[in-house]
Formats: structure tokens, sequence, C-alpha cells
């Protein structure tokens, strides 16, 4: 698969996990097949601050590339400025905008999720990212309550300059339970030139394997 200039070399991806996707599950993770991986979220308001936690957690290294590293904001200016200052410090491989997370704390912050109530502001993000960065630039997002809803995010988004989008199959509301809704993903996909890359309940070769077989087949 290829996400803009960066040719990955399959199309297993290692989603970005608070407290999780830390630089040595990354590492784990690479070793074991990760073909991407991704970073924890961090604020772009952190960055801009210097916090020296938000530095850490965007901080990567040769082994565990390529590495995505994935911002969190509600600001444009916020998250293009502090998403240039991670390309300058550490050169990740690409950047990627949070606008699924469901916390009701990032909520009130009106990042994450709250962000897909607002599509001029992602608009603005992406296409200031992708003016201002010579990395390729990914969004992750949720599912709307109707796909029509959904498509007209992803069109804004791919629109804007994405390089790739990737797909979580829960609303915000569902946060973690019920299933990820993998005919909404398949949809999407086939309507979208960028690759769609599909997100939840990918748990093992066997689960990889019938997301794909859902996601390619035709008719359904
Ligand atoms: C502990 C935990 C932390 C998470 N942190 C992030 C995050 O920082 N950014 C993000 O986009 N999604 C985050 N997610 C969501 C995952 O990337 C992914 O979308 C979700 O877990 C997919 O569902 P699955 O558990 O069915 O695979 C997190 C999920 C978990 C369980």
């Amino acid at each position: 698969m290829n996400i803009g200039k960066l040719k990955l070399r399959g199309n297993l991806i290692l989603a970005p996990m608070s407290f999780v996707t830390n630089l040595p599950f990354r590492l784990l993770c690479k070793k074991y097949g990760a073909a991407l991986v991704y970073s924890e979220m961090t604020f772009s308001e952190a960055i801009l601050r210097q916090n020296e936690k938000s530095l850490n957690r965007v901080y990567t290294t040769n082994e565990e590339r390529p590495v995505g590293i994935q911002l969190l904001g509600s600001d444009p200016n916020s998250v293009i400025n502090s998403a240039m200052i991670i390309e300058q410090k550490f050169h990740p491989e690409l950047m990627d905008v949070n606008l699924g997370c469901p916390s009701q704390s990032i909520i009130k912050n009106e990042c994450g999720a709250a962000l897909l109530k607002k599509p001029e502001v992602i608009g603005e993000i992406i296409s200031g990212l992708s003016g201002s960065l010579d990395v390729p630039i990914t969004a992750k997002i949720r599912i709307l309550n109707s796909l029509d809803e959904t498509l007209k995010i992803a069109h804004i988004i791919e629109k804007a300059g994405a390089d790739a989008l990737i797909v979580h199959g829960r609303t915000q509301k569902q946060q973690y339970s019920g299933k990820s809704n993998l005919e909404f993903i398949k949809n999407i996909k086939s309507e979208l030139s960028i690759p769609v890359i599909a997100n939840g309940d990918i748990f093992d070769e066997k689960t990889q394997n019938m997301c794909l077989n859902i996601l390619s087949a035709t008719g359904s």
C-alpha cells in the first residue's frame, strides 16, 4: 500500500492507542510485522508549550520507521504549528489527526470525535497540514449515524488533501462496544480515491482476512 509518497511493505498497521503505543510497544509491533506504527495521540497545545511528557510521546527512533505521529487539537493553527515542530524535530514518515476520540474530557475540549460535527474545521486542519508539511497526512475518524453523513466527512478530508483515511467502524456513542461496521467502511472505500484503512475488531490473521474479504467483496 502507498500513502502518498510513503510506500509500505504490507497492509497491517498498528492503530494509535493512548498509554499503549509508546516507543517500546511500537518497536515490538514493528518486529512482529506491522508495516506502519502510530504513536499515542498527543495534544497539539502541549507540543506548542514544549511540555516534556508530550514531547516524549512523539519521540521516535530509526528502528521503528515508518512511524506516524497522531495529533489531537481543535484549533487549526495549533495543530498545524505543532505538526511543523514535530516534523522538524523528529522526522516522522507521516502525520495523523485524531477525529475520533470519544472520551468525555476530549469532547469537552472540542477535540477528537467532537470535530466530526465541525466539517469546516476539519477541512482547515487537513488543508493546512497538507500545505505546510512535506510528509503525507492521514486522518482517523469514527463513523457517524448514517452512511451519508460519514461520506460527507470522508469527502471533505480527501478534498482537503489527506493521503489516506482511517475509519474506525463504531460511532462516538458506541465508544468501544458493539461491532465495527465494515459495510460502512466498504462503502467509504468505494467512494474515495485515497486509501481507506479499516479499523476495529481486527485481532489476528483470521479477523484480518475476514475484514479483507468483506472490503473486497462485490455486490453486497
Ligand atoms: C486503550 C486505548 C487507547 C486508545 N487510544 C487512541 C488514540 O490515542 N488515538 C486514536 O485515534 N484511537 C485510540 N484508540 C482507538 C483505537 O485506535 C482503535 O480505533 C479501536 O481500539 C479499534 O477498536 P478495536 O479495539 O475493536 O480494535 C484507543 C483504544 C484503546 C483501547
